[in-house]
């Protein structure tokens, strides 16, 4: 089988970290790099971040570059409310130990274009790295097989202000130039897919069962962030954005969308917000493709049967129960 050739761009963060678990977990995949970005924490311990997840998953051979530290113009606000001071939930994973991170994201992903057939860059923070690298040689991104883009939002509402999803609300220029000038359609993973998939305790009872430890890291990293959901939205359990970008990366079949141009507002009150013209007013060649319908049990099954490595028929069986609510016999 021939693997997809990716870069993992983004902002570790909780619902990254279980991002970059199941990449790790999918055979489809060869992650060239993982680089960082300021967002949900500083790019600096975002980088920290990946090398403890990496650790966890026993990959250290992955190459982990630092990226941008502020915004492109805005001041940079970043989520470690949602988040935890450390960015993964305030759950005392250790740090890496005998591998550090370099610098230089931009050059990196620069450099991985023009040495990589069809490249696909799964963005799962602000799209500051992306815009920088734009600027710097668009040409490279000729060379581009696709960017999947977690953020935005179409029919839903926002999660950092009424309208705006926070990666594009936090560097609302980046993500402007980037949907302006990358010159291929991005598939964005907004709210409306990933509020859909929500880890319940149910499905982390589950995890324990298939396997304690690989259940444990989830459940310490989620704490936090299930407190966080509650506190907000009364919600128990927590919305995971950020593997489904990386599911749609593995199967497209796994969220359903349409073409359109999308513009993202970069001031103002409705700063952050992606403005989608799904009735075509402007006329403007398609530069995105929103996806707006996914499949709950389809992603949950590939989450843990690879995540657990379990045989997905059996996995199916029980989080289609757990997830209708009724009891598992
Ligand atoms: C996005 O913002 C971050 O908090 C998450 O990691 C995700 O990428 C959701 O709006
Ligand atoms: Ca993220």
């Amino acid at each position: 089988m021939e693997k997809k050739k990716i870069i993992l761009d983004y902002d570790p963060g909780i619902d990254d970290a279980l991002a970059l678990m199941l990449a790790l977990s999918s055979p489809e995949l060869h992650i060239c790099g993982i680089t960082t970005v300021c967002g949900n924490v500083p790019a600096e311990l975002g980088a920290d971040n990946v090398l403890r997840v990496l650790q966890f998953m026993n990959r250290p051979d992955i190459p982990v570059y630092c990226g941008a530290e502020k915004p492109l113009v805005r001041r940079y606000i970043s989520a470690q409310d949602t988040h935890g001071e450390d960015g993964l939930g305030e759950s005392g994973i250790p740090p890496a130990e005998g591998v550090s991170w370099h610098s230089g994201a931009v050059d990196f992903i620069l450099d991985t274009l023009c040495q990589t057939e069809a490249l696909t860059i799964v963005a799962l923070g602000p799209l500051t790295n992306l815009a920088l690298a734009l600027r710097k040689k668009q040409n490279a991104f000729q060379n581009l097989g696709r960017l999947v883009s977690m953020g935005g939002n179409f029919r839903s509402y926002g999660n950092c202000s009424p309208v705006a999803e926070y990666n594009y609300w936090c560097d609302p220029d980046a993500a402007g130039e980037v949907f302006a000038n990358l010159g291929k359609p991005i598939h964005m993973v907004g709210l409306d897919v990933t509020r859909k998939i929500v880890l319940t305790p149910n499905i982390l009872e589950y995890m324990h069962v298939l396997n304690p430890h690989t259940a444990d890291f989830i459940r310490k990293i989620t704490r936090f962030y299930c407190d966080f959901h509650w506190k907000q939205e009364k919600m128990i359990g927590c919305v995971i954005n950020d593997p489904l970008a990386v599911a749609y990366t593995v199967d497209p079949d796994i969220c359903h969308g349409f073409d359109a141009y999308t513009a993202v507002e970069t001031g103002g009150l409705c700063m952050g917000q992606s403005v989608v013209d799904s009735m075509n007013f402007w006329h403007r060649d398609p530069n995105s493709h929103v996806l707006t319908q996914t499949d709950p049990l389809a992603f949950m099954t590939m989450f843990v049967s690879r995540v657990f490595r379990k045989e997905s028929a059996s996995v199916r069986t029980v989080l289609a129960k757990i997830m209708a609510g009724g009891a598992v016999s």
